[in-house]
């Protein structure tokens, strides 16, 4: 069954048994031994049932004969108190051996890496990623739901990546079942996690503490590429937000600026500092992204376009309002978005 389950390395295998990064390993490693563990001690209790409903069952020729009736055996409560404490003994130093390996030291990272910082923010029902650094090198760059990184080649420097998890309103938990376990973010304070993946690709994950309505379409999309081709995306992600000759897309952006778009979104640019908000994901670069609404539909136009017409045709209850914009304004809207690649 364990076979079967690691089997597929799609993005749809969410399974904690086809680990790609050091702390997954360490997790199914504990998991594969706890269940080994129980495993056995569930046989022999068993076993020990069955024998003893074997052997003391009522028997044709002996109707009313009752089985020995022993009270109290020094030497058996001696052995079935000890016995399980030393199981729990043992539970608790592998447990504590697996914490001190996936707990993460991102002020000290193993010699000679090249560790990316990220700052993750839970909002109901998306995630915020801001990039602090690379490789020493401050970045300032902010994007939504999805996350890249780079891979950490057999024989290259290694790339930890350095997950500062915070919230801005509930409680949520980020979890890529292959990259790593889950871990809370919450209101008011700052969870460490660390990730190292060791093969490039697609990781899906899903937020994993219950944060309202749209908990189940929080999705996570984290995506492993090249040294060189993570590279080229925080190249394309510090870059300004539209072609400042592209007439057309300048003509879109004034229209937008003057919608209540920008009470909730921002739109990064160094002249024109309008499109501020922080409430709802920052669109500097939405057309690179796959998906919208957190991973639940295509970043498409048309599907943009719907987005935004009725967000809560899609997502119902998601926090973004339909502002009923005319067609004209609709026009607008779209055309701006699209033009920010
Ligand atoms: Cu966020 Cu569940």
């Amino acid at each position: 069954m364990l076979a079967v389950l690691a089997a597929t390395t799609t993005p749809e295998n969410l399974s904690t048994f086809s680990p790609a990064s050091p702390s997954a390993e360490s997790i199914k490693g504990l998991f594969i031994l706890v269940l080994a563990i129980m495993g056995g001690i569930l046989l022999l209790v068993e076993g020990i049932l069955v024998y003893a409903l074997v052997r003391s069952r009522r028997r044709a020729n002996r109707e009313d004969a009752e089985p020995p009736q022993v009270y109290g055996s020094k030497p058996i409560e001696i052995a079935w108190t000890v016995a399980p404490c030393i199981v729990v003994f043992v539970l608790v130093l592998l447990v504590g051996r697996v914490l001190w390996e996936v707990r993460p030291d991102p002020d000290t990272p193993p010699a000679g890496a090249k560790p990316l910082y990220v700052t993750v923010v839970g909002h109901q029902w998306w995630w915020e990623y801001r990039y602090d650094s690379y490789d020493g090198r401050e970045l300032g760059i902010t994007t939504a739901n999805e996350l890249h990184i780079p891979v950490s080649a057999p024989g290259q420097p290694q790339r930890p990546v350095y997950l500062n998890l915070q919230s801005a309103d509930v409680c949520h938990s980020f979890w890529v079942p292959r990259l790593g376990g889950k871990t809370d973010l919450l209101p008011g304070r700052s969870n460490q996690m660390w990730l190292q993946a060791n093969e490039p690709g697609l990781f899906l994950g899903q937020c994993a503490e219950y944060c309202g309505t749209q908990h189940a379409n929080m999705l996570l999309r984290v995506v492993v590429e090249s040294p060189e081709d993570f590279e080229k995306y925080l190249a394309a992600e510090a870059k300004p937000a539209i072609d400042p000759t592209d007439k057309l897309a300048l003509a879109d952006k004034n229209a937008f600026r003057s919608l209540s778009c920008v009470n909730c979104h921002t739109i990064r640019d160094k002249q024109d500092t309008r499109v501020n908000g922080t409430f709802g994901p920052d669109l500097t670069h939405l057309m690179a992204r796959k998906t919208l609404a957190a991973g639940m539909i295509e970043n498409t136009p048309e599907n943009l376009r719907k987005w935004v017409f009725s967000p809560n045709a899609i997502k119902p209850g998601c926090l973004m309002a339909g502002f009923e914009l005319n067609e004209k304004e609709m026009n607008s809207v779209i055309g701006y978005l699209k033009s920010l690649k």
